[in-house]
């Protein structure tokens, strides 16, 4: 089986969140399912840079308004194509925003280029690799079902996988024609037609053959209107070619037995290691050292989604609990000057980090008692999947991959994991650390949790195979 992915960031090379992860990792991971996947992205100065040698297969003297290129080349075992257009992709920083934090004022050409030549691979742009079907990961790839369909004729299959409802590709009706999409494709209600505008994600949910998202619990969720964003009638109406595939962690990279991140490294058996990691890790956030503080981390962009206002509201509840709190992450700026209010206020007890940091996110996992994931929404999560690995006990709210991922204390017939809360509100947070609280200072009980946390697997190992019986179903329900 061959398989055409589109992303609009992959780990190691560029990455804003966990669906550069999910797509550094699965195409790893499904080689051992007998799937040949290579990945499309765009030429970004990161990728440029880490591609030096990449191969021409393609140039264009007008690729939507300035010269293009179709590159192929590979990284770190990722076979890739990127799609160099410099007057899109050659800017500096974040692949979506300006410096300033605004989307960039194109993003809608930017990332219509990208799916044009997905759909352009899918039909044969390039004859040493024709896939059987094209694997678009959310708005970003968004219209490369559409283009295949608009276009007519034999295609590949096409599926849409969603990483998040909250971003959708909401643009103007007008870039249609800048976008070479009919105009009627645009007044389509099952088409790009959204709410009088366009989305691409609205494009690819109804276009593609197969949706998936990344837990059963979010496959759920977003069927309503509420989790469904303006999106929950249309996945009610194709609930039958939806499914929720849960998402793994790459055990190679998050391995405590061989970090090179961390202070200590430790095996499952020796977690007393863990000591040593959080000593340091108390350090670099100027907590006070003890080891009889329970230590939260918490690895996080900053947004509504993640709920970590209500974390701040919690925070009487961790300074009476006698806990300390380890907070690195970034976005909005409000968030981040109350956190940073919060560690002035209560030095010794409360510590942040304000920025992107991938050698501190491990020292986290590997320092940290528990994990804390108070996300109002969380379609999978990953860190607490790391968390488990790691031997620190998540504690996380009642939603999507969440609750799907973690055994709650209380789950009859399972060996508990972790923490989960509900309803998503500071008083049910705080009364999840207070039984953390009491589980932390009962060391058998806690040891007795982050067993059974190592002892879950949380590889790409089974998750992928999922993602290979998918598209074998869909190639064979085609053929038929
Ligand atoms: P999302 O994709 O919604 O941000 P996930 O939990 O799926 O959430 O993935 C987040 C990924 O980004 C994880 O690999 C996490 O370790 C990483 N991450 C998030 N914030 C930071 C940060 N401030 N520094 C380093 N890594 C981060
Ligand atoms: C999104 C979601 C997160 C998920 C990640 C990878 O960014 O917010 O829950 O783990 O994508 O699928």
């Amino acid at each position: 089986v061959r398989v055409l992915a589109v992303a609009s960031e992959v780990y190691p090379i560029i990455k804003t969140g966990g669906l550069a992860d999910v797509a550094g990792a699965l195409p790893i991971a499904l080689k051992a399912h007998g799937v040949e996947m290579r990945t499309l992205m765009p030429g970004y100065p990161d990728v440029m840079r880490r591609l030096a040698g990449a191969a021409e297969l393609r140039s264009w003297p007008d690729y939507f308004g300035g010269s293009g290129r179709l590159l192929a080349g590979s990284h770190d075992g990722l076979d890739l194509f990127v799609l160099d257009v410099p007057h899109l992709y050659a800017r500096p920083g974040n692949p979506y925003v300006t410096a300033e934090g605004v989307d960039w004022p194109d993003n809608g050409v930017r990332f219509a280029a990208l799916s044009r030549v997905a759909a352009d691979i899918g039909r044969g742009l390039v004859p040493a690799f024709v896939p059987d079907v094209v694997h678009a990961h959310d708005w970003q790839g968004g219209l490369a079902p559409a283009y295949l369909h608009y276009d007519g004729g034999p295609r590949p299959g096409t599926v849409m996988t969603i990483h998040n409802m909250a971003y959708q590709g909401k643009f103007d009706r007008s870039l249609a024609s800048a976008i070479g999409l009919p105009s009627h494709a645009t007044f389509d209600v099952h088409g790009l037609e959204y709410f009088g505008g366009i989305s691409f994600l609205k494009a690819g949910l109804q276009l593609a053959d197969r949706i998936t998202t990344v837990s059963p619990t979010y496959a759920h969720e977003i069927q309503s209107d509420e989790g469904g964003m303006g999106l929950g009638g249309l996945l009610r109406e194709r609930s039958s070619v939806l499914s929720g595939i849960l998402n793994g962690i790459d055990v190679e990279v998050w391995n405590p037995q061989t970090d090179p991140h961390i202070a200590y490294r430790f095996s499952s058996e020796d977690l007393a290691f863990r000591a040593a990691n959080k000593a340091v890790l108390q350090q670099q956030f100027n907590l006070d050292s003890s080891d009889e503080a329970p230590l939260l981390g918490v690895i996080s962009r900053l947004s509504w989604q993640k709920g970590l206002d209500l974390l701040l509201e919690a925070i009487p509840t961790i300074l009476d609990q006698r806990m300390q709190l380890a907070l690195l992450g970034s976005g909005d700026r409000d968030l981040q000057d109350r956190y940073q209010a919060a560690a002035r206020a209560n030095p010794g007890r409360i510590g942040v980090t304000i920025g992107y940091d991938e050698v501190l996110a491990h020292l986290i996992q590997a320092g940290s008692d528990a994990l804390l994931v108070p996300s109002r929404f969380e379609p999978c999560g990953l860190t607490q999947l790391c968390a488990l690995r790691y031997g620190a006990i998540p504690i996380v709210s009642r939603v999507g991959g969440l609750e799907d991922t973690i055994v709650d204390i209380g789950e009859a017939g399972r060996e508990a994991t972790g923490f989960k809360f509900a309803p998503v509100t500071a008083d049910a947070l705080a009364g999840s650390l207070r039984k953390a609280n009491a589980a932390f200072h009962d060391k058998a009980a806690w040891r007795r949790l982050q067993r059974s946390g190592l002892a879950t697997d949380v590889s790409w190992r089974n998750r992928a195979g999922e993602y290979a019986a998918l598209y074998r179903g869909l190639m064979a329900s085609r053929r038929a």
